[in-house]
């Protein structure tokens, strides 16, 4: 256990599963107190327990985080069981499709709004009176697609470059209440939404994910909530507005360099986090 943020108390969103199970627990471990918060059908209640478990804090929230009613009761109840809060982590996000944009269904585009724009923006309006108290900080959840031209991902891409503009314009905004914002854009990750057997990816997509990055793999959850860990604490008290990368250099590469990584370099890490819920993420439209 360590102390980086010992005392504080945060929600992470979309902590049930994937970089958000890593993000709740790796927060706990150092000290904060931290609301899980997913819909009903994400392993949140296991989340929590298995936080307790090891001697950490934590408390479960389930609801549809994408409106205005369950953001409040979401942060009403960080602030009731815990008397205060002082990080909001918009990790929640959807990724229901990949297609050709003259063949992308829209109801996977309003999905997308819906759950990867729509729940930053309420979760962070709701949040703000409590952050404003606590002189806390926002991190959300950009990505490479926010950045990048990703073909088959135009519309994801969409509600994460939004993700990057708020956050951005927050950043500005918001220092004059004593709140930093920041964003973590993620690389491909080892969650259920890169592998072709659990997410919407193909076989081809997968293949050219990890030529395209020099580092030639994904990311692991706990490599990303590495990043958000340093961004929330007190460590980071003079960065606001700035986008971290987590993505083993694929935003700043050209062309197939992944098969020339050193084969370290190559291995994923164990990392330190007991993770049981990686592969267990959102990868269709729930009705
Ligand atoms: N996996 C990657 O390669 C990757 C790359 C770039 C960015 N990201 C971003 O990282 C974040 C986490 O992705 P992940 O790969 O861990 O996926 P994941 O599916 O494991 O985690 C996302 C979680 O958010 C929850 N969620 C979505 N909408 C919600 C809502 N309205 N209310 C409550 N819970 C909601 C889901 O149920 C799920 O538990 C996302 O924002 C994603 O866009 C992921």
């Amino acid at each position: 256990m360590g102390d980086r943020l010992k005392g504080k108390v945060a929600i992470v969103t979309g902590g049930g599963t994937g970089i958000g199970e890593a993000i709740c627990k790796k927060f706990a471990r150092e000290g904060a107190s931290v609301v899980v918060a997913g819909f009903p059908e994400d392993p949140v209640e296991e989340v929590v327990k298995e936080i307790q478990k090891e001697g950490g804090s934590a408390l479960p929230f389930t609801a549809d985080l994408s409106t205005e009613a369950n953001a409040k009761r979401c942060v009403e109840t960080a602030v009731s069981q815990y008397g205060k809060l002082d990080i909001l982590v918009n990790n929640a996000g959807v990724f229901p499709e990949v297609n050709m944009l003259q063949d992308f269904s829209e109801e996977a585009f309003e999905y997308m709004l819906k759950n990867n724009v729509k729940t930053a923006f309420v979760m962070s309006k709701a949040a703000l009176p409590e952050l404003h108290k606590t002189k806390g900080n926002i991190v959300s959840a950009g990505s490479e697609s926010g950045v990048l031209g990703i073909a088959q991902n135009t519309p994801y891409g969409g509600t994460k470059g939004f993700i990057h503009a708020f956050m951005r314009g927050l950043a500005v905004e918001q220092a004059q209440f004593g709140v930093r914002c920041n964003i973590v854009g993620p690389g491909p990750i080892d969650t259920a939404w890169t592998h072709e057997s659990t997410g919407p990816m193909d076989s081809k997509m997968v293949k050219t994910m990890k030529e395209a990055t020099p580092m030639g793999r994904r990311g692991t959850p706990e490599e990303v909530a590495n990043v958000y860990l340093f961004l929330a604490s007190d460590e980071a008290s003079y960065v606001t507005g700035a986008t971290y990368m987590v993505d083993g250099g694929i935003t700043i590469a050209k062309g197939g360099v992944g098969s020339q990584a050193d084969s370290e370099m190559k291995k994923e890490p164990k990392g330190e986090l007991e993770l049981e819920h990686s592969k267990e993420g959102h990868t269709s439209i729930r009705k």
